[in-house]
């Protein structure tokens, strides 16, 4: 009989949102009358920016067109669309790039989960605590964890704990790590890093020849001074770090997937016999290999985004996120909740009331209240005793469920 990966028999068998869902549709059965009002999955809610949908169909009549048609396209995005990325996300931060630095892909959840193939097993790995899942869960499956221990932490991945503490901004860590996943402004807690804060991290990795993995996807909602939207804007990132992006939260293209990962030439990793390796070359040799290029009309799309119409659409958007975030966070503060994030970040992290545990919370928000949070526990084990809540739905939905929360006893 084929060995299955033993490694995936490490994890639960369903992904943490996709065990959220279970138990969001059991309630649903169980009410199918109730008006359920979702703030916990970061999924939009808004139609994508005019100046894309109009770009797509008007791609999808050049497919149907023999002239126009097009068949495979260049595995790491078309050159339309890697102009647009250099000159709009780095050029006008004073970076640049080359056209093969840049990788067009269907989504960074994919590229963070991908990533993984191009190091080595015996790398150690560094997270922080809370988490987005899908980077421990890449490390699990990769080989890369080690073991359970009692305290609930793998034992060969590196945690760096965030706490209030600490403003959720983590330490430096003690040991040596070779690969630290970063996310700023960060999901879950919604707080964001400024330049000097970031370049502790640079100057970490280049000192300790360590690679960070910057998962910038909420960039576009950064709205305060002195925070870095790429981390390139640092001085000495291109020769530790690559970056993913994604149209999801920027464009509302969580349905279409979008995305791109930036590998400068620049940065070196080593062979088991310590020569240097360029990783964009193997970066660029698995996307050859294992992708055909993420469609020609969602790469229209996406280009559209940078138009003066397609800018302006996406600032509008992700102003309507925020401005739902700061319903939420005056409203739950009034409430009584000790709410961090949502300024810079679509994402408030709460802390629940009474030092009840996250999944009790989110049971009894969902079953008294019919509103759907994420629980912190889901994204590590500091996650414990807070939990989530997204700016994306409808404003009217955001103030329904205000609404429900002030007139809530149970809290
Ligand atoms: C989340 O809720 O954290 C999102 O679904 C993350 C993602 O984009 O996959």
């Amino acid at each position: 009989m084929a060995l299955v990966n033993g490694n995936y028999l490490k994890l639960p068998e369903y992904f943490f949102f996709n065990d959220l869902e279970g138990k969001i549709n059991a309630y649903k059965l169980l009410h199918p009358e109730a008006k359920l009002i979702r703030m916990g999955r970061g999924d939009v809610s808004q139609a994508i920016p005019e100046e894309a949908a109009k770009a797509m169909a008007d791609a999808a009549k050049e497919m149907g067109v023999l002239e126009t048609f097009r068949g495979y396209g260049p595995e790491t995005g078309y050159k339309f669309l890697k102009d647009k990325i250099i000159k709009f996300d780095y050029n006008a931060y004073g970076i640049q790039l080359e056209q093969d630095e840049v990788f067009v892909s269907d989504g960074s959840k994919s590229d963070v989960g991908n990533i993984g193939h191009i190091f080595g097993r015996d790398n150690i790995i560094a997270i922080t605590d809370p988490v987005y899942p899908v980077y421990e869960n890449a490390a699990i499956m990769g080989g890369r964890s080690g073991h359970l221990a009692d305290d609930g932490l793998w034992s060969n991945i590196v945690y760096l704990g965030c706490t209030a503490e600490n403003g959720f901004k983590p330490a430096l860590p003690q040991d040596h790590v070779d690969i630290i996943y970063l996310c700023y402004p960060n999901n879950p807690t919604g707080i964001a890093l400024t330049k000097a804060e970031l370049k502790k991290w640079v100057d970490y990795a280049l000192d300790n020849q360590a690679i960070i993995i910057f998962d910038g996807a909420y960039c576009a909602y950064i709205r305060e001074k002195d925070i870095p939207h790429s981390i390139y804007e640092i001085k000495g990132a291109k020769k530790c770090a690559i970056e993913i992006r994604s149209y999801s939260k920027t464009g509302g293209f969580t349905g279409l997937r979008c995305s791109y990962t930036i590998v400068p030439h620049e940065l070196m990793g080593s062979t088991e016999t310590g020569e240097d390796v360029e990783v964009n070359k193997l970066w660029n040799r698995r996307a050859t290999t294992y992708y055909n290029g993420t469609s020609y009309i969602v790469q229209r799309g996406a280009e559209a985004l940078y138009s003066k119409k397609g800018r302006e659409q996406c600032r509008a958007l992700t102003d309507y996120y925020l401005e739902n975030c700061k319903i939420i966070r005056d409203e739950m503060t009034a409430c009584g909740f000790e709410v961090y994030g949502g300024v810079n970040a679509p994402h408030l992290w709460i802390k629940t009331p009474g030092g009840r545990s996250s999944w009790r919370f989110f049971q009894e928000m969902l079953y008294e209240l019919g509103v759907v949070c994420t629980p912190g526990a889901g994204f590590g084990n500091l996650g414990e005793g807070y939990f989530r809540f997204t700016g994306f739905n409808q404003r009217e939905a955001i103030l329904e469920a205000m609404e429900r929360i002030r007139n809530w006893k149970g809290y």
